[in-house]
């Protein structure tokens, strides 16, 4: 059993986590660490089967845990993780703060100076299926975004494979109104989101940054692309429709067995058969993600679109994906 806390759990993600890891059966749940002390779980987060109340961070706290999540803002979260891994414990960030490789990228898109840069270089980014080997021996774990986690699923295996260019990707991307937190502000109100679709962050989103970092990184290849974030009235669904400029025109179904035989050993990804497109709520509440494949021969363009939850694969799933290839546990264990 490892001993696990949960910082920012009064949040989204906080509340997913808690929900997967209450059915973890290798899991002890230590610690909920929230600013306000003394909120009882039964009344933050009623469906949750959980008898605890949150806490304040302190020195005993860290002491009593082998593995930290934390569901904290972006520019929060560095300082509680420098705690956490200083004192020689695991920590799964799923927050931005540990996601870029140097200090300068982090600056620029996150408009401060990173306080511990030099953590930057211990941490490992946290796409399961692409990162397992360097995962298994991590103890600071940046837990990718859900924006990116999306569109890396449906980009990679065309590069990888080389069917498509690295060269004018485009991201059209859509998510629940979930993926913002549970910060109040006027654009997320029932009365602005119902019955409304809108873009946003057109060309300057923080996702974007990420998503090329991890092309570049994974592929060797240098990408440009173009990101498009869409805000849909509904919960919680990601959908990524990314379109590809193809190398050569090949097969729709040449295309499917190339993408069938990349994820062929992953149990949370499928690959639809021909003409089959997926929806959000496919994945809704799961750690899949599925994807659509379609060539359009006449625009020499590959589009593959994927979906997942953006609070499970997107954030909390995938995490608990992450502790479980972290510690040596069944990477499927209270995901299933
Ligand atoms: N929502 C998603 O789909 C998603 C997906 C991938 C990654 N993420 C990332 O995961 C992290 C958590 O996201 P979330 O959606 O769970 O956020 P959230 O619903 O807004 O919850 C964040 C929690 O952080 C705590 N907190 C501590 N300091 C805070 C501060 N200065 N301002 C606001 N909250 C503070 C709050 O708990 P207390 O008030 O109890 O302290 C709050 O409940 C973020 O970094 C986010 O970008 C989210």
């Amino acid at each position: 059993m490892i001993r696990v806390s949960i910082a920012g759990v009064t949040g989204f993600t906080g509340e997913e986590l808690l929900k997967i890891l209450v059915r973890h059966p290798e899991v002890q749940i230590k610690h909920l660490i929230s600013r306000q002390a003394g909120q009882k779980i039964s009344d933050t987060h009623p469906s949750v089967l959980f008898d605890g109340e949150t806490e304040n961070l302190s020195v005993n706290i860290i002491s009593d845990t082998d593995v930290v999540f934390l569901c904290l803002p972006h520019t929060e979260s560095a300082s509680a993780a420098y705690r956490f891994y200083e004192r020689g414990k695991a920590v799964i960030d799923l927050s931005a703060d540990f996601r870029f490789r140097n200090a300068t990228n982090y600056r620029n898109v996150y408009g401060v100076a990173h306080p511990y840069p030099r953590l930057l270089s211990k941490a490992v980014y946290g796409l399961s299926e692409f990162y397992r080997e360097k995962i298994k021996g991590a103890k600071l774990l940046a837990n990718p975004g859900c924006y990116p986690t999306a569109s890396l699923f449906a980009i990679l295996p065309a590069l990888m494979s080389g069917i498509s260019s690295e060269n004018g990707i485009v991201i059209d991307a859509k998510s629940g109104i979930s993926g913002a937190g549970k910060k109040l502000a006027e654009e997320y109100l029932f009365s602005s989101v119902y019955g409304s679709t809108r873009a946003y962050s057109v060309g300057c989103h923080r996702h974007q940054p990420e998503i090329e970092q991890e092309i570049l990184l994974i592929t060797g290849k240098k990408p440009t692309l173009s990101f498009v974030p869409h805000l849909l009235p509904q919960e919680r669904g990601i959908m990524a429709t990314v379109y590809m400029r193809m190398k050569e025109i090949i097969r729709e179904e040449a295309v499917l067995t190339a993408y069938r035989k990349f994820y062929k050993n992953e149990r949370f990804v499928k690959v639809l058969p021909p003409g089959s497109m997926p929806a959000t709520g496919d994945v809704s509440g799961t750690n899949n993600v599925r994807i659509g494949i379609a060539v359009d021969r006449r625009a020499g363009t590959l589009i593959v679109i994927s979906v997942i939850d953006n609070l499970i694969k997107g954030a909390s799933g995938q995490a608990v994906q992450n502790m479980n290839i972290m510690f040596g546990f069944e990477e499927s264990t209270a995901l299933k």
